[in-house]
């Protein structure tokens, strides 16, 4: 078995709203291996968010442990915790959240910047990615000029460019036509198969989880022990189960 790159153990996440408390996350323990696609789906309200952020390390349990690459975020300060999120992690929006004043190619080179890259656009790293999502033309492009899966390529090519090991994706495809979402769901496949990374998809879609190796059920903030991986996970069968599980 593979090292866990993530891990959420024993989780809890409350949020607290006056003098009610609402349990977003109860118990949840959860690993996801290196080199693995994992999908998590369930029903709108049911968690998937609050897991994804709390794994990013951009919120912190109510109790419980997270770890990213074996490191406990409990130990480190916000500080910190933006440092290992900066190295380790590849966050993909539903939105996108590109920056629209940046051009395509500045938008993509933002991480190197952060990284102490001068010339993001020179960076070696930055010219693979561009061509790897077909985006060499388009680089010059402001995102008001671009597609929905146009702006989505470019987010998750922001998202991989400068490697981190880990790429986490909250429903990437609910804003794109179902052939632009295929797309991206076979460049997040790509990203395992050819450059051995690790990705986390939250989406509540049968079709898109189909893409992962593995495929994992939350209902009202709890994990379910279910597990569809290899040869059953195909659309049909996630569907079947997510029937099966009241989801
Ligand atoms: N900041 C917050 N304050 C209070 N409650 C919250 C907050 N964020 C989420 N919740 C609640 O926590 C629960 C889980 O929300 P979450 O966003 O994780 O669900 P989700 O599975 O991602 O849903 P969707 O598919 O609609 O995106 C919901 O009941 C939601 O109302
Ligand atoms: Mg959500």
């Amino acid at each position: 078995m593979n090292e866990p790159v993530l891990e959420a153990v024993d989780v809890y996440r409350l949020y607290e709203q006056g003098k009610e408390a609402v349990a977003a996350l109860k118990d949840v323990t959860f690993r996801v291996e290196a080199g693995t696609f994992v999908a998590i789906t369930g029903p709108s309200g049911s968690g998937k968010s609050t897991l994804l952020n709390l794994l990013a390390g951009l919120d912190v349990p109510s109790s419980g442990a997270v770890r990213i690459a074996g490191r406990d975020l409990a130990a480190l300060d916000e500080r910190g915790r933006t440092l290992i999120r900066r190295e380790r992690i590849g966050f993909v929006f539903q939105f996108f959240n590109l920056v629209p004043t940046l051009t395509v190619a500045e938008n993509i080179g933002l991480p190197l910047r952060l990284a102490g890259v001068k010339r993001p656009e020179d960076d070696p790293r930055f010219t693979r990615i561009v061509e790897f999502f077909g985006l060499s033309k388009l680089v010059g492009r402001r995102p008001h000029m671009l597609s929905g899966g146009e702006m989505q390529r470019t987010s998750i090519a922001r998202a991989v460019v400068h490697e981190p090991p880990i790429v986490l994706a909250d429903e990437p495809t609910g804003n794109l036509s179902t052939s632009a979402g295929r797309d991206v769901l076979e460049l997040l496949r790509r990203s395992v198969d050819e450059l051995g990374r690790t990705v986390l998809l939250v989406t509540h879609n049968p079709r898109d989880a189909a893409f992962a190796d593995q495929v994992r059920f939350l209902k009202d903030g709890t994990l379910l022990p279910e597990v569809v991986e290899g040869g059953d996970k195909d659309e049909s069968r996630i569907a079947d189960r997510m029937a099966v599980l009241g989801l």
